[in-house]
This record gives structure tokens, sequence and C-alpha cells, in this order.
């Protein structure tokens, strides 16, 4: 009778941690087209359909060229971008590319100054409300900025679109990047708008800063509302360019779900809690059966 107690209970253990695995998957990156955003003076994306129909043997052919600038739309800034010697896109190793997701919401700010700079002040209040930032992080910016995208105007908030000294949209403050280098262990910084500097940098000291410590930037992140300020896995699958200084990118995050058996959802929290008490059960029913 025990002993079938102990089967019953063991099967209902594995129903529920059975269940399939599951990620809820939220892409966050712009369209790739003839409206990405890029900076002044950049060569223009060209699209050009190279075949749309049927070939002379009745087949469907779709095929396009595509030519493009690195630092266009949603794209990855290797360390190489502002600092000599540095990796470049294709030495970039891919676990550099991948980490938690860390969202600095600063919306409120950026909305009453459009020339906000994340303070270390932004990080501890976040590390207050979801503790340290995790090793190897994905620290990205949200000041609301991705709405505007891709309406030049509102996004280099400028009547001016050739003349970067009239740029005004937010971005890092080189303090708080020190800050990050130095306290925390982080893969990539990222912000929702076109630079990791704010548009009124006369230096670019954000990007030297990350390029001289070897940490890639990612710019004109999309859709920063779709994940929660903590929690996620965010990957920036950036185009291998051979000897690149960034390149577009395809950056998205997973957000872990645990689907049981019976079709329940839930959190990480919950996932390690369930695991945990799956491994430990069936020891301790072993080792009481063992001490029988
Ligand atoms: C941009 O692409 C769209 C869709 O392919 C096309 O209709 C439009 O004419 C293009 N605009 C320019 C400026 O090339
Ligand atoms: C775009 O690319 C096509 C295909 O290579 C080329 O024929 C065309 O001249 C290019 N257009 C511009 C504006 O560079
Ligand atoms: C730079 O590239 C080399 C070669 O891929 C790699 O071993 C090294 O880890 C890279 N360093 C960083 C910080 O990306
Ligand atoms: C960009 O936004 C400005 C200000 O709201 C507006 O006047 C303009 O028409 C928009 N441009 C495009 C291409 O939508
Ligand atoms: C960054 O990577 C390059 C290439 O691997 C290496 O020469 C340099 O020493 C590294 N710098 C830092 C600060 O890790």
């Amino acid at each position: 009778m025990r002993q079938h107690t102990h089967v019953l209970f063991v099967s209902v253990l594995l129903g529920i941690c059975g269940g399939s695995l599951d990620f809820k998957v939220v892409d966050l990156t712009h369209d790739h087209s003839n409206t990405t955003i890029y900076w002044p003076g950049s060569p223009e994306y060209n699209f050009t359909i190279l075949s749309r129909g049927k070939t002379a043997g009745g087949i469907w052919l779709e095929m396009n060229y595509f030519g493009t600038a690195e630092h266009a739309g949603t794209h990855l800034d290797s360390p190489a971008h502002f600092y000599k010697d540095r990796n470049r896109t294709h030495n970039v190793p891919l676990e550099n590319l991948i980490g938690p997701g860390v969202i600095i919401n600063v919306k409120n700010k950026a909305a009453m100054n459009a020339d906000y700079q994340v303070s270390i002040d932004d990080l501890k209040q976040w590390e207050s409300m979801y503790n340290k930032i995790p090793e190897n992080a994905i620290v990205i910016m949200n000041s609301g900025w991705h709405e505007h995208y891709p309406n030049a105007s509102l996004v280099f908030n400028t009547d001016s679109l050739t003349d970067p000294s009239t740029f005004h949209f937010p971005g890092w403050h080189e303090d708080t990047i020190e800050w990050l280098i130095s306290e925390r262990s982080v893969n990539v910084v990222g912000v929702d708008t076109p630079s990791t500097d704010f548009g009124q940098t006369q230096n670019f000291a954000v990007h030297i800063s990350l390029g001289k410590a070897n940490i890639s930037g990612a710019e004109n992140v999309a859709n920063l509302d779709a994940i929660p300020e903590s929690g996620s896995m965010i990957f920036v699958a950036v185009t291998k360019i051979y000897d690149g200084s960034g390149g577009p990118a395809r950056i998205f995050a997973t957000i872990p779900l645990r689907v049981t058996s019976f079709g329940w959802t839930y959190g990480p929290s919950f996932v390690l809690f369930l695991s945990a008490l799956c491994v430990l059960i069936p020891v301790i029913a072993h080792l009481r059966q063992r001490a029988r």
C-alpha cells in the first residue's frame, strides 16, 4: 500500500515537473527598411529586387540585393568602433552578446529633459527593486524614445538632421558607464536612441569608455516596454561581419515560462522552487525507505 502511495506521488510530481519548458520570445528589433534611421553622412539603404516572379522553368523565385551602413537601425557597436585595437564584430565572442536583461526605465525623466543622461542613482534604484545587477548583464536604457522611431526628426529631436550639434536625445552618462565597468560586470550597454552617448555629446566619452573596456553597445533597441525590467535573457544576434565595427542585429529577449502538463504557466523563481522539490522529494523518500 505504502509502495503504491509512493508511485502515485512520484507520478503526480512528474506530471507537474515534466511539462515542456517554454519561453516567451519578444522581438526588440526595428524593421530594416528604407525608413531605417542612419547617422547623417551614411550612404543610403539599398534594397534592390533581383528576382520576384516565376523563372523560365515556372518556379517562383524571390531574391534581393541589400546594402547598408553597419551603424543603422537596431545595431551593435563593436568595441573597435571608438577604440583602437579592440575587438571587431567577428571577434566578439557570442557569449558576450547574451546576458540577463537589465532595463533602466528613465521615461519620465527623458520626457521632461531630452538631454537626460542615465545616472548611477538610476542603477542603484533598479538594484533596490531587483537586487544587484547580475553578472554579464545586458543593461539597456528605456527612455521611451523607441516610440518615435522611425521618425528621424523626432528621434534626433531636431530641425536640422544633417547637423549633429543640434541633436537632443537621452543617453548614458560617462560616470555611470565608469561605475558599471568598475563595480559590475556587463556584456552590452544599450539604448533605445541612436547613440549610447546623449545627443548633445561633444566627445563621445561613453563610446570611448565602452570600447576601451571591450564592451559592446546596442543602439535603437525597440519594444522595451514589452519585457520586464528584470528577469529576461537578451540576445544581440549581430551579423558576423568580418573586421566590422558593428552591424545590424536581431535583438530579442526570452522570458522563461514553465508550462505544466495541466497547462499552468509560472515564472522563474517558482520553476527553481519546483525543480528543487523534484530533486529533494524522491531523495528523501528513498532515504526514508532505506532507514526502514
Ligand atoms: C520604401 O519602400 C516602400 C516599400 O517597399 C516603397 O513603397 C517606397 O516607395 C520606398 N520609398 C523610398 C523613398 O524608396
Ligand atoms: C543598389 O544596388 C543595386 C544592385 O547592386 C545597384 O544596381 C544600384 O546601383 C544600387 N543603387 C544605389 C543608389 O547605389
Ligand atoms: C576579443 O576577441 C578574442 C578573439 O575572439 C577573444 O578571445 C576575446 O575574448 C575577446 N574579448 C572580448 C572582451 O570580447
Ligand atoms: C515626424 O514627426 C513630426 C512631428 O510630429 C511630423 O510633423 C512629421 O510629419 C513626422 N514625419 C513623418 C515622416 O511621419
Ligand atoms: C580587449 O580585446 C582585445 C582583443 O582581444 C585585447 O587586445 C585587449 O587587451 C582587451 N582589452 C581589455 C580591457 O580587456
